[in-house]
């Protein structure tokens, strides 16, 4: 096997919006949708189903059956397809005896069902961990798939959920290339707060082939579908401070709202390149917070330059400060600022900068030395 997802893995997954309503058209029409509307060009090059894809029972075989209603075609004509156009295609499983909607686990199946996965040309595997079996330790229980989908010899991505005793210290010995850090997401700045700071402190074990997930995006989902309802919504700042944030931790850049209903301010917050390449930069360090600042955030890029970022979390605008010291420049070094959400030039900056920001929003920057 090949060392895979040495940039954090970007595409869509249909639980945040579809939750059960997974079908063979939703897929073909995003993947579609995906390829003609410039997010594979941004980099979102795979397109994942999520839970409710199958029958509540295997066959008499104890092979996985694919919902004939919902995936009339069978999984490996709709792989194929989304192969055609350019595109990498993931499934859903589970380490337990059911998966969270309660369709069967792939618990004492594992080498059946890595080997069907294979067959049928699948790219990417969540596998999530309800009804895990008593008696199996958390690590055991993703080291099972983990050896099962290596000795299938087909590339697939591995995308471990949650187990207990932080995932982060063990996931990557299982064979996994992210690994999620919390429970849910839901459509709600708290949500997004709750999840994507709580990455913060982690960074040490993420990097090129290993990857913190703080969850799924809920960019665009306005209210709308499955998390969207829970959450209720986010305005456009909300959201583009979430994607800049995700940006800034290297995290999967998994979209979840419908992408055949996307606006053009979703549009613009999700290609916007220049975040993107913070997110998927060759160092693949994902951003330290600035200890005694409050969640000014310095993410190490490979070109020698830093991405700086200062998030209000507050729902009015402050001024936020940044100092050069902190991330291993001297105080009175002379630094360019390149705001990268304005996409405009800001020119030079010495002993630090003080800057205006709007409540749940951010600044991006990328700072060069001079
Ligand atoms: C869990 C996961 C979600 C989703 C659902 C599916 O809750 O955390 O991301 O996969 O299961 O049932």
């Amino acid at each position: 096997m090949a060392m895979i997802a040495l940039k954090p893995p970007m595409g869509w997954n249909s639980w945040n919006t579809f939750s059960g309503n997974v079908s063979d058209t939703l897929i073909r029409e995003t993947a579609d949708y995906i390829v003609e509307n410039g997010f594979l060009d941004a980099g979102y090059d795979i397109v994942s189903i999520d839970d409710c894809w199958m029958l509540r029972d295997r066959d008499e075989n104890g092979n996985l059956v694919p919902d004939p209603e919902k995936f009339p075609n069978g999984i490996k004509a709709l792989a194929d397809y989304v192969h055609s156009k350019g595109l990498k295609f993931g499934i859903y499983e589970d380490a337990g005896t059911m998966t969270c909607a309660g369709f069967p686990g792939s618990f004492g199946h594992e080498r059946q069902d890595a080997k069907q996965f294979a067959e049928w040309g699948i790219d990417l595997l969540k596998y999530d961990f309800c009804y895990s079996t008593p008696g199996c330790s958390d690590v055991n229980l993703y080291r099972r798939m983990g050896q099962a989908l290596r000795e299938t010899g087909r590339d697939i991505i591995f995308s471990g959920c949650w187990g207990n005793d932080g995932v982060w210290k063990w996931m990557r010995s299982c064979g996994a290339h992210m690994w999620r850090l919390t429970g849910d997401i839901f459509d709600s700045w708290e949500s997004i707060e709750k999840v994507g700071f709580g990455a913060l402190g982690l960074e040490a074990y993420a990097g090129p082939s290993g990857w913190n997930d703080p969850d799924m995006m809920v960019v665009g989902l306005n209210g709308q579908g499955y998390v969207g309802h829970i959450g209720g919504g986010c305005t456009t700042n909300e959201y583009q401070a979430h994607f800049a944030l995700w940006c800034m931790l290297s995290a999967p850049l998994l979209m979840g709202h419908d992408v055949r209903k996307t606006t053009p301010e979703v549009k613009e917050i999700l290609q916007n390149k220049e975040l993107i390449a913070i997110d998927q930069d060759d160092a693949g360090i994902p951003a330290y917070k600035i200890p005694g600042y409050s969640d000014v955030l310095a993410k190490p890029l490979a070109d020698g330059s830093m991405a700086l970022g200062l998030f209000n979390r507050e729902p009015n605008w402050k001024y936020m400060a940044l100092s050069w010291d902190y991330c291993g420049w001297e105080v009175t070094d002379r630094v360019k600022l390149y705001d990268v959400i304005a996409h405009k030039d800001l020119g030079e900056f010495k002993c630090g900068a003080t800057l205006r920001v709007e409540g749940h929003s951010c600044l991006i920057f990328k700072a060069t030395r001079i």
